[in-house]
């Protein structure tokens, strides 16, 4: 018998992913585009995405504190060490990730108003050196998270294709049990 993560478990984790697919690319794209209406627009949608996965993430690490996961399938160690670490990693990439940007709109005197209803307060004054900073970091902080994400997809497809150990179904909400 197969055992899978339960399924609030599965909503987030696919649904976050989803919301991370949609945000990245728009970030990258939004930056390089010269000032105007549609850029700003690409912002705000950016933010109330971002803003959005940062409360989905609380709302799933409370829950998986709540519900054990199902026990790990057969491994080495070292690997269930690694799995485990890039785990970790990946939920404290998509708290700190919202929380730069966050930041950095509030340095650079943008104010979050999330889906343009609920105004965020700014975390910090104005003040263009630390917004660009921050910006730095935001960037770095995502292509960190990338490099982990394809080290998380790598692993799972070896799990499914070379071990042929079902991995992929204990997160497939399709799944037969
Ligand atoms: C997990 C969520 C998020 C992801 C994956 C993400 C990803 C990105 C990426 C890839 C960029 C492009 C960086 C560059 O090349 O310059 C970017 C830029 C940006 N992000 Fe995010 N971001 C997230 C959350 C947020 C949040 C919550 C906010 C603000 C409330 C935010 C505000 C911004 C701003 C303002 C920029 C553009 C900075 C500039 O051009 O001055 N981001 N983001
Ligand atoms: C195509 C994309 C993805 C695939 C195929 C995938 C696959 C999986 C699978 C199979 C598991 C369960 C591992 C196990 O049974 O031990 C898992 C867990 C997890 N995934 Fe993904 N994932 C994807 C995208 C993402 C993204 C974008 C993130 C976040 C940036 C993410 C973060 C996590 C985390 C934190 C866990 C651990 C869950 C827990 O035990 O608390 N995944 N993923």
């Amino acid at each position: 018998m197969m055992e899978r993560y339960n399924p609030v478990s599965i909503a987030l984790h696919w649904l976050i992913a989803l919301l991370i697919f949609g945000a990245f690319p728009l970030g990258l794209y939004m930056a390089d585009l010269p000032l105007s209406p549609q850029k700003l627009q690409y912002y705000s949608w950016h933010k109330w995405a971002g803003v959005t996965i940062f409360l989905l993430v609380l709302i799933r690490i409370l829950w998986r504190i709540g519900h054990k996961p199902p026990a790990p399938v057969p491994m080495p160690r070292w690997q269930r060490q690694a799995s485990d670490a890039v785990h970790y990693m990946l939920y404290a990439f998509m708290i700190v990730i919202p929380l730069s940007g966050w930041l950095l709109s509030s340095a650079k005197g943008m104010q979050t108003v999330w889906f343009g209803v609920l105004p965020l307060p700014d975390l910090v004054g104005k003040n263009k050196e630390l917004g660009e900073t921050l910006h730095e970091l935001h960037e770095m902080l995502n292509y960190g998270m990338l490099l982990l994400f394809g080290l998380h997809v790598a692993a799972a497809l070896k799990h499914q294709f070379i071990d042929k150990d079902h991995l992929l179904s204990r997160m497939n909400p399709f799944a037969r049990t």
